[in-house]
């Protein structure tokens, strides 16, 4: 028997309670562990935020969004400060033997230096944006695609009724799954990704052909980190850095409108999804996976299989290293957007 901590850190996602119940069912019921949730992320590390989490405390949880221990965005490595003894010495205190971080790139960047000083780390791949390495799916992803391609559908009608030119932003930092799955789903006529510096000259040739053809009405589903090319003069991240040195974004929709109006003269209107694509429950395959991620993660800790990040690959739960895992993104690949791209225009 042992006594595991549990974070989350980050920005939330849909699924991370079902990871949690999947820790609390495996590693309590059935491994005989103790398992402590840390409040907010590595905040609750620092502070000894602590919460005990049993079948008890977790019951209920599955279908429900967010994460029931809180999460943030706190980085104990800020400013050159020690996080690894900062998290030494907390385990030590409360008595925890291992640790199991949910995260996306930044957790599990923080989980992987960790295991490095020899703290027994195991990681768990969260993120609605789809781009950890290791394994084939986050968990979250499917269900920010899934609102993000009822978004699309809706969008459809108005589009049409009005003649409109309809601009999505969705999320996605570094890479641009989610615009290419929801754009692929809902049949959108363009999709910008961060991966695809795009020229916005041709954003608006390609819409004038489609408007020449006799179509009414477009699409167009952009990430948030979709970036013109360079030169030309379009800016729109804003200056402000989260804790980890990202830019805040959120805006591309909003210079697209602009220009797209300016540029073609056809009316145009763009919505911004943002965090409504991480609220709300998750889906029923985000709460299969997540509930494996769980049992998987569990499951390496009780074997002391430490420095791993479980993973799916194929239809297996399997481990990867944490090195693997946060090396590089994973961006969307050619193949995937050319089959997108089949369908534009
Ligand atoms: O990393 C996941 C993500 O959803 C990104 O797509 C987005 O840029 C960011 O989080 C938003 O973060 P915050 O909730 O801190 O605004």
């Amino acid at each position: 028997m042992a006594r595991i901590g549990v974070l989350t850190g980050g920005g939330d996602c849909p699924g991370l309670n079902a990871v949690i119940r999947g820790i609390v069912r495996k590693g309590a019921l059935h491994q005989g562990h103790e398992i402590i949730g840390f409040r907010d992320g590595w905040a609750g590390v620092r502070d000894r935020n602590t919460v005990e989490l049993t079948s008890e405390t977790t019951a209920g949880i599955l279908h429900r969004g967010g994460t029931i221990i809180g999460t943030s965005r706190t980085n104990l490595f800020k400013d050159g400060a020690d996080g690894t003894a900062v998290v030494r010495d907390s385990l030590s205190e409360l008595e925890l033997d291992a640790l199991i971080a949910i995260g996306g790139e930044d957790t599990l960047g923080v989980a992987g230096k960790l295991t490095r000083e020899g703290v027994r780390v195991v990681g768990v791949p969260k993120t609605i944006d789809n781009d950890l390495s290791g394994t084939d799916v986050t968990f979250g992803f499917h269900t920010a695609v899934q609102i993000a391609t009822d978004a699309v559908d809706r969008l459809h009608s108005t589009a049409e009724s009005h003649s409109r030119v309809m601009i999505v932003e969705v999320m996605g930092r570094h890479a641009g799954w989610i615009a290419a799955y929801a754009g692929l789903a809902g049949g959108a006529d363009v999709i910008l990704v961060p991966e695809r510096p795009f020229q916005i000259d041709e954003v608006c040739a390609s819409l004038q052909r489609r408007h020449a053809s006799g179509r009414n009405f477009s699409i167009v589903v952009a990430s948030e980190g979709a970036e013109p090319a360079e030169g030309s003069g379009l800016v729109t991240a804003s200056g402000e850095l989260d804790a980890f040195g990202h830019v805040r974004l959120g805006g591309i929709a909003l210079m697209l409108e602009r220009e797209i109006e300016a540029r073609t003269g056809f009316e145009t209107r763009m919505t911004i999804l943002g965090h409504v694509q991480r609220g709300g429950s998750p889906t029923a395959y985000d709460r299969v996976l997540a509930t494996r991620f769980g049992v998987g993660a569990i499951d390496a800790v009780s074997d002391g299989d430490f420095g791993k990040m479980v993973a799916l690959r194929g239809t297996d739960i399997v481990r990867v290293t944490l090195e693997e895992a946060v090396g590089e993104l994973k961006l969307l690949d050619d193949e995937f957007f050319a089959t997108a791209e089949v369908f534009f225009g």
